[in-house]
């Protein structure tokens, strides 16, 4: 007889998400984001200062140091404060962007508020980025409410996360994405800031950015596959009952489901006007080069900075930061690109 499972509750499912993501091996296997696919060509006349070159460029009206944002991870549970607090105190030193995990949990209710509050208080000039689920799109959302929550936090845009393959893969997750394009639509309509698409590292194709763009979305951040796999995360939770296993032998055997990082940026970037941000397995400052070359507007990292800061403290993601400054630096130097314009430019080989 099949047990009748409890569906666990968004706070303690957001953070069996950051405890697995800090404890397993979560990443994609045998397969890459592509970015040791791509060499630049040395310029040995660059004929440039290295002291000159300026890694900084403008997101969503404000400057920032590099074109680089922390991807939206946590809030909404006792913990998340914490987390999202200090991300916050080290985006702000820096002056990257930063995305804000789903808010999923203070649309159901007001007790994990500070969670996601936080990050204004502590990173009053930079841009950040709200999140939601496409599946709570689709459900129906009070538009007030989530108006309010993106006021209480001045976020500059909001993430719509499509998650297909982590809802299907997922214990309590929501299958149903049809009247996805449509629900977003609604949005871009009614809210004041931009709106964001984003994967959750499964990539996203041109064809399907082209429909996003149709229905008036100007940014995306791909989230390809390459880096932290979501099947994989959820293949490590633990459910009692028959269909849990179920799940996880689903779950395992699409660990490697998605398209790499790299190919998503170059589809992408072919629709025009479009923003476009580059995650899903950035290692470093050269991946994050490439990305630029590749045709995308910024980059941006998850798992690989919140191990850093959990593992060794704020103070560490600092000098990380500072680091991936000066190899993206490095490599705009040997291509002599002056500035971000210039990287853009820049001349790769593609090694077969
Ligand atoms: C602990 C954790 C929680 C995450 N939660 C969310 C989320 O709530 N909303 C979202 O859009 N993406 C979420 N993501 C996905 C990341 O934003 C990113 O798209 C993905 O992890 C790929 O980037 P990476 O390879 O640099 O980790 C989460 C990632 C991590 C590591």
């Amino acid at each position: 007889m099949k047990k009748s499972l409890k569906k666990p509750s968004t706070p303690s499912r957001k953070k069996d998400h950051v405890d697995i993501c800090l404890t397993e091996d979560v990443n994609y296997q045998d397969k890459t984001a592509g970015f040791e696919l791509y060499e630049f060509v040395h310029n040995a006349l660059p004929e440039l200062n290295l002291k000159d070159i300026d890694t900084s460029v403008r997101f969503l009206k404000k400057d920032l140091y590099l074109p680089l944002m922390i991807t939206g991870m946590t809030g909404g549970y006792k913990g998340a404060a914490e987390i999202n607090g200090n991300l916050a105190l080290v985006c702000e030193d820096k002056k990257l962007a930063l995305g804000l995990g789903s808010q999923r949990q203070a649309l159901e209710d007001d007790s994990q508020l500070e969670s996601y509050t936080i990050v204004r208080k502590n990173a009053p000039t930079i841009p950040i980025i709200g999140n939601i689920g496409v599946a709570q799109v689709i459900k129906g959302l009070n538009i007030k409410r989530l108006q309010k929550l993106l006021d209480d936090i001045e976020a500059d845009a909001l993430a719509i996360h499509l998650n297909a393959l982590q809802e299907a893969v997922q214990f309590e997750g929501d299958v149903n994405f049809q009247g996805a394009l449509d629900g977003i639509s609604r949005l871009v309509k009614k809210l004041k800031i931009p709106i964001i698409a984003k994967e959750t590292g499964a990539g996203i194709s041109y064809s399907v950015a082209k429909r996003l763009h149709d229905v008036g979305i100007q940014y995306i951040d791909v989230s390809g596959s390459g880096g932290t796999s979501w099947s994989a995360v959820e293949s490590f939770r633990k459910h009692a009952g028959e269909s849990s296993e179920d799940r996880n032998r689903l779950a395992k055997k699409f660990h490697n489901w998605g398209i790499p990082t790299t190919e998503c940026i170059q589809q992408v970037s072919r629709i025009k006007k479009m923003t476009v941000i580059a995650s899903g397995g950035i290692k470093d400052g050269s991946d994050i080069a490439k990305s630029i070359a590749l045709g995308a507007d910024m980059a941006g990292m998850a798992r690989p900075l919140l191990k850093i800061l959990m593992e060794n403290g704020a103070h560490a993601l600092g000098d990380e930061i500072d680091y991936i400054q000066k190899e993206l630096k490095l490599a705009m130097f040997l291509t002599g690109s002056k500035n971000i314009k210039k990287l853009r430019k820049a001349e790769f080989t593609f090694k077969t």
